[in-house]
């Protein structure tokens, strides 16, 4: 026999603050928020008024068992992949032959090249600084040299990926990726070094606080990382740091974790290299292009991105947030990829507002830069235009006009997922097609 009295509905918490025992067989818990429930201590009682852990009235939210299932699948399923391929073939990677190789005939690794080069684009930027903060240059001629160094980062990689015939398509995605990411990083940089000049020569202690040169308080748990203020940021090891640093946006003092997490780095390492091991286990096209997706999403944003962070104790770990909830698409955009999300606001968007442009043309404009990058990422190292990539960025422009003003809630959510589920696959199959009816005459 059992018996329960909930004295005010229970819900979204299970454990209670304060437990009272009022007689031998009745008590009285408390939740948070003065929820009451009590609860008959009768012999045999083993009933209470509860929602399932699953439903979602129960409040419950740790999964953590679920997740952990998933990685033991996944290095059982593949243990098995990796065993036979030892046993096959041993231990095929000489990294003695690899670098006489490399030296040996450079331009077979063309893509490894492109990105030793990058250097010099880093460089530059950095004398740029230097020369502004001494004041041995103008900021007019500072401005330019910048732009003739941006504009280079963006069209040397495309001429050398265009012209020299031994890269290959993967080579070419990567170094150009590579190339992006530094154009997006050193815009970042010159920007704010300009706002801290303008910060000194204005004199404004108080303002220096609310730019990016953030004070000790808040460069929190970096009491063992050296205060740093503007032109003192301005050295090789300070730009290198944010040049491997998992963000794209500079700041003289990043947030910084008190110490390297061995096991946590452990941990991102070993899945950075499992999930290459699933995707090589999977036979392309058999296999949701979505699917690949997702497993692409948590390796970099999750595994990669933790991995290099713990590396170099960046403080700052929030690379995505939940997008999977996403019921508009400008909140899929604005959280699946935090660091370029963070760029486009700090870099384009917001100044653009503060200009007196409208939301909605900033928002197009930034739809149509990001757009111009999808589309040099895709089209250069295929060395074929065709458009998909950019057209499928600019078509998000309507789509979150028609999802935000008819649908919402769930439905919201679901049209979110079919936009992804069907129309990034479509771009890349578009790609495919053609790609294979330019290189194999239509066969596929
Ligand atoms: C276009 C984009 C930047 C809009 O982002 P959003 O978060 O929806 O923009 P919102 O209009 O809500 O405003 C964002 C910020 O601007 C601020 N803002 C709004 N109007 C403003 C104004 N007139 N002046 C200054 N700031 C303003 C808001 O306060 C908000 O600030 P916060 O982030 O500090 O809270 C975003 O959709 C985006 O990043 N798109 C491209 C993403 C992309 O291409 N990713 C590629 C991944 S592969």
């Amino acid at each position: 026999m059992s018996c329960h009295f909930a004295l005010t509905e229970v819900t979204n918490c299970f454990i209670p603050q304060v437990m009272v025992i009022i007689r031998q067989d009745v008590k009285i818990l408390m939740y948070p928020k003065n929820q009451l429930a009590v609860h008959c201590l009768l012999p045999h009682s083993c009933h209470v008024l509860q929602e399932s852990l699953l439903s979602s009235a129960s409040g419950y939210s740790n999964y953590r068992g679920i997740l952990n299932w998933c990685v033991v699948m996944l290095v059982l399923s593949n243990a098995r992949l990796f065993l036979e391929n030892i046993i096959k073939y041993g231990i095929l990677v000489d990294p003695i032959q690899v670098v006489s190789l490399f030296l040996k005939d450079p331009y077979s690794w063309p893509a490894a090249c492109l990105i030793i080069v990058s250097n010099v684009f880093i460089l530059a930027a950095l004398y740029t600084e230097r020369r502004l903060a001494v004041g041995t240059i103008s900021e007019m001629t500072g401005l330019i040299l910048h732009m003739f160094n941006l504009t280079s980062l963006l069209i040397f990689p495309s001429a050398t990926v265009l012209s020299v015939p031994s890269m290959t398509p993967v080579g070419g995605v990567l170094s150009l990726g590579v190339y992006t990411v530094l154009f997006l990083k050193l815009y970042s940089y010159q920007d704010t070094n300009r706002w801290c000049r303008e910060i000194r020569q204005a004199k404004a202690k108080r303002l220096t606080r609310s730019y990016s040169c953030p004070s000790v308080a808040q460069s929190n748990g970096s009491a063992v990382h050296a205060h740093v203020t503007y032109p003192g940021n301005l050295t090789h090891r300070d730009m290198y740091y944010f040049v491997f640093a998992p963000t794209l946006c500079y700041q003289l003092n990043f947030p910084r974790s008190s110490r390297i997490r061995k096991r946590f780095l452990m941990r991102r390492l070993f899945e950075m290299w499992m999930v290459p091991t699933i995707q090589n286990s999977m036979k392309p096209f058999q296999v949701p292009n979505h699917l690949i997706w997702l497993i692409f999403f948590y390796w970099f944003f999750h595994s990669s991105m933790n991995f290099v962070a713990e590396l170099l104790q960046f403080g700052d770990r929030e690379f995505y947030k939940d997008w999977w909830n996403s019921e508009t698409v400008t909140y899929f955009w604005a959280n699946w990829n935090i660091p370029v999300h963070k760029w486009c606001l700090r870099h384009f968007y917001k100044p653009m507002l503060r200009k007196g442009i409208n939301k909605f043309c900033a928002q197009t404009a930034v739809f149509l830069v990001s757009a111009f990058f999808h589309e040099y990422l895709v089209s250069v190292p295929l060395k074929m235009f065709r458009l998909w990539a950019f057209m499928g960025m600019m078509a998000q422009v309507p789509l979150a006009w028609f999802v935000s003003r008819f649908l919402n809630g769930n439905y919201g959510n679901a049209a979110v997922w079919i936009s992804l589920i069907i129309g990034q696959p479509v771009a890349v199959l578009m790609y495919v097609h053609d790609y294979y009816v330019i290189h194999y005459g239509g066969t596929t």
